[in-house]
């Protein structure tokens, strides 16, 4: 649906709007980086930790890295509602997996390990990505070493890659999760965005949606970077705002004051 600014502005769409095209990630060194190890770490079949703070682009991230997996030689399979009790969780790994779920915690175990022993024998290694993780409960978590552990530690046959908040990482650390902690051999951050990085990222946002690469001058994005922290979410919720203020005022460049303006406008006032 078009705005008044991405008419004002004759935008192919609105630039900063959260369903991003696999083809128009932003893709920094850094981000390039992150998804590399990944890739890496799904290739030699173990497990990984994707930790950042709400909003810095993991999700983003871990698209990055199903982007570049081969489909003949990779199933990877996305569970978003981690936050359940332990036998919604395991009907949720069913549900993803195409498992038929059953009831007792024994035979569901069996089940789901078959299902990943038959995609093995077929050279297909299966990657669970469980979003949220911090929010999975200790009573879940707990069990996930199983998954992590199927064939007595020889072979893996799944790589889990759990992302979540950097409290995540801090868990783990604690007594009862430290077994499933040792079998995770990566961990990757993903940090804000630099100065820098925030004024490449708004451009190419911008690009993309087929607008001048100048619509936000540079003191423009110094701001947008200042006033988000270069959280990426944030300063989409900015930039976003900054166009529709920069539309009213019939102002064909964002500038500093534009970006003011527009802040009190946003919830990160
Ligand atoms: N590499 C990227 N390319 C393009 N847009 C991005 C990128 N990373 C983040 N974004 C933008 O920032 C928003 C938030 O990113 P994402 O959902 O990946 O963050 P997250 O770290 O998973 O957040 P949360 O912790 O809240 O789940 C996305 O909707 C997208 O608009
Ligand atoms: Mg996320």
């Amino acid at each position: 649906m078009t705005d008044s600014a991405q008419e004002f502005f004759q935008l192919r769409r609105r630039p900063f709007d959260k369903d991003v095209p696999d083809e128009a990630l932003w893709l920094d060194p850094d981000r390039t980086d992150a998804i590399d190890r990944l890739v890496d770490a799904v290739r030699s079949r173990q497990h990984a930790l994707v930790l950042g703070e709400p909003g810095v682009g993991k999700n983003c991230v871990v698209r990055g890295l199903r982007a570049r997996l081969s489909p003949v030689h990779f199933r990877l399979t996305y569970v978003a509602h981690v936050s359940l009790g332990k036998r919604d969780f395991y009907k949720q790994i069913c549900l993803a997996l195409g498992v038929e779920c059953k009831l007792m915690p024994a035979t569901l175990y069996a089940a789901i390990q078959n299902n990943l022993a038959a995609l093995a024998r077929d050279h297909v290694h299966p990657v669970i990505v469980l979003d949220e993780a911090h929010l999975i409960p200790d009573s879940s978590l707990g069990t996930l070493h199983v998954l992590a552990n199927f064939q007595w530690d020889s072979e893996p046959v799944v790589s889990l890659v759990l992302v979540g908040l950097p409290e995540l990482g801090e868990r783990l650390k604690l007594g009862v999760h430290r077994s499933l902690l040792t079998r995770i051999g990566h961990r990757i951050e993903i940090t804000p965005a630099t100065p820098e990085q925030t004024a490449a990222y708004v451009t190419r946002r911008v690009e993309d949606a087929g607008g001048r690469v100048a619509l936000f001058a540079p003191d423009a994005l110094v701001v947008l970077h200042e006033l988000t922290g270069g959280v990426l979410r944030s300063v989409d919720v900015l930039a976003d705002a900054s166009l529709r203020v920069a539309a009213h005022q019939k102002k064909k460049l964002v500038d500093r004051g534009v970006v003011r303006a527009a802040f009190p406008l946003t919830p990160l006032a």
